[in-house]
C-alpha cells in the first residue's frame, strides 16, 4: 500500500512574476509529437509507444503508454466524469433573460448595492474562465499521460468556453459597459489580486520549457493542480456563485441565476475531477507529499481565503440581499476545510458551520429538476436515436 506521508526534503520554490497573458506554446507540429506521445506528454523521454497498451502500466503523470489509446481503461472515474459532463450539456442562449433585462432597466428594479454586486461579480467571472481554459489547454493537458483524464480535460475546456459565453451573454443582455466589465481584472484591486495569486501557477504549467519527471517539477505540477482545482474552482468561485444565486432566490436576476446554477454544477464536477486527479497523482507518487509541501499548500489556502474574503468585502461593502462579508468569512473557512480534507490535509480552521446550506442543493441540481422553471433543452437523447 502506498503511503502519502513519506518524508522527502524539498526546497521552497521562488514565485514567478505574475503575468495575465498566457505564454506562447511550443509548436508540437515541429516534432513528430503526434506519433510520439511521450513527447506530447512533456516528459521528453524516448520510449517504445508502439506496443499494445496494458492498463496497469498507465500513469497520470510521467506515463510511458501511448496517450492516443483511450482504452483499455484504468482511470474509469475520469471516463465516468467525462460522460456525466456530456450528459449535463447546456448552452447559455437556452435561458430566457427577458425578466433580467426588464429588472435591470427599471430604475427601481435593483438597489445601487445590488447593481454594484452584479457588476463586480461579472468583473471577476468574465475573464476567470478564460484563465481556467488557458490553464487546461496550454498547460495541464500536456503534462497528463492518462488518456481518460485527457478526455475529461477536453470536455472541461469546452465547458470553460461555455461559461465565458454565459457571462458574456449576461453582460450583453443587460447592456453593461463591456470594456468596464471585461477589463475589471486589471482595474479592480480585489479581482486583480485573486488573479495575480493564480497566474504564477498557471505560468508554471504553460511554460514551454516546463517538463515533468523531476521531484521539483512534479511537485510544481501537483501544486498547480491543487491551486487550480481546490482554490480557483473550489474556493474563488464561491462568493460569486452564492451572491448571484441569492439574488435568484429573491426572484431577482432569475436568468443570470439559472446560468450560474448550471455553471456551479459544472464547476463542482471540475473541482471533483481535479481532486480525484490530485489524489491519484499522490497515490502514484507518494514521495511528492512531503511535510514542507503540505505546509506550503496550507499557506496557499490561508492566503486564498484572505483574498476571497477581501473580494466579498469589496463586492458587499454594506451588506446586501441579507448577505454580508462576515457571513462569507465563515463560509470560506468551511469550504477551505472541506477542500483541504478532500486532498488529505487536516482542517485549516476550527469547525465551521455552513451559513449557506441551500448552496448544497444548488450543486446537486439535476437537469430534469429545473429550479427556476425556465426552458432547458434536453441533450441526453443521443443514445435513444434509431437509425432505421
Ligand atoms: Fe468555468
Ligand atoms: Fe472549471
Amino acid at each position: 500500500m502506498l503511503s502519502w506521508d513519506d518524508e522527502v526534503k524539498q526546497p521552497a520554490q521562488a514565485p514567478r512574476t505574475p503575468n495575465l497573458q498566457p505564454q506562447l506554446q511550443p509548436a508540437f507540429g515541429q516534432s513528430n509529437a503526434a506519433l510520439n506521445p511521450a513527447l506530447m506528454a512533456g516528459n521528453g523521454e524516448q520510449v517504445d509507444t508502439t506496443r499494445r497498451v496494458n492498463a496497469a502500466d498507465k500513469r497520470i503523470i510521467n506515463g510511458h503508454t501511448d496517450v492516443n489509446q483511450l482504452v483499455p481503461f484504468k482511470y474509469k472515474w475520469a471516463w465516468d466524469k467525462y460522460l456525466a459532463g456530456c450528459a449535463n450539456h447546456w448552452m447559455p442562449q437556452e435561458i430566457n433573460m427577458q425578466r433580467d433585462i426588464e429588472l435591470w432597466k427599471n430604475p427601481n428594479g435593483l438597489t445601487e448595492d445590488e447593481r454594484r454586486l452584479v457588476k463586480r461579480n461579472l468583473g471577476f467571472f468574465v475573464t476567470a474562465d478564460s484563465l481556467a481554459a488557458n490553464n487546461i489547454v496550454l498547460g495541464t493537458y500536456r503534462h497528463i499521460t492518462a488518456p481518460e483524464c485527457r478526455q475529461y480535460l477536453l470536455r472541461q475546456a469546452f465547458e470553460e468556453a461555455i461559461h465565458t459565453h454565459a457571462y458574456q451573454y449576461i453582460v450583453e443582455s443587460l447592456g453593461l459597459d463591456e470594456a468596464e466589465i471585461f477589463n475589471a481584472y486589471h482595474e479592480v484591486a480585489s479581482i486583480r489580486d485573486k488573479d495575480e495569486f493564480l497566474i504564477p501557477f498557471i505560468d508554471t504549467l504553460t511554460d514551454p520549457e516546463f517538463k515533468t519527471g523531476t521531484m521539483e517539477n512534479d511537485q510544481k505540477l501537483l501544486k498547480s493542480l491543487i491551486v487550480f482545482a481546490c482554490i480557483m474552482e473550489g474556493l474563488f468561485f464561491y462568493v460569486g456563485f452564492t451572491q448571484i444565486l441569492a439574488l435568484g432566490r429573491q426572484n431577482k436576476m432569475m436568468g443570470a441565476a439559472e446560468q450560474y446554477q448550471y455553471i456551479l454544477r459544472d464547476e463542482s464536477m471540475h473541482c471533483n475531477f481535479g481532486i480525484d486527479l490530485i489524489n491519484t497523482v499522490k497515490m502514484e507518487n507518494p514521495h511528492l507529499w512531503t511535510p514542507e509541501f503540505r505546509d506550503e499548500i496550507k499557506s496557499l489556502f490561508l492566503r486564498a481565503v484572505e483574498l476571497e474574503y477581501r473580494y466579498a468585502e469589496d463586492t458587499m461593502p454594506r451588506g446586501v440581499l441579507g448577505l454580508n462579508a462576515t457571513m462569507f468569512k465563515g463560509y470560506l473557512r468551511f469550504i477551505a476545510n472541506r477542500r483541504a480534507q478532500q486532498i488529505g490535509l487536516d482542517p485549516l480552521f476550527a469547525q465551521e458551520e455552513n451559513p449557506f446550506p441551500w448552496m448544497s442543493e444548488m450543486i446537486d441540481l439535476k437537469k430534469e429538476r429545473n429550479f427556476f422553471e425556465t426552458r432547458v433543452i434536453e441533450y441526453q437523447t443521443g443514445g435513444a436515436l434509431s437509425w432505421e
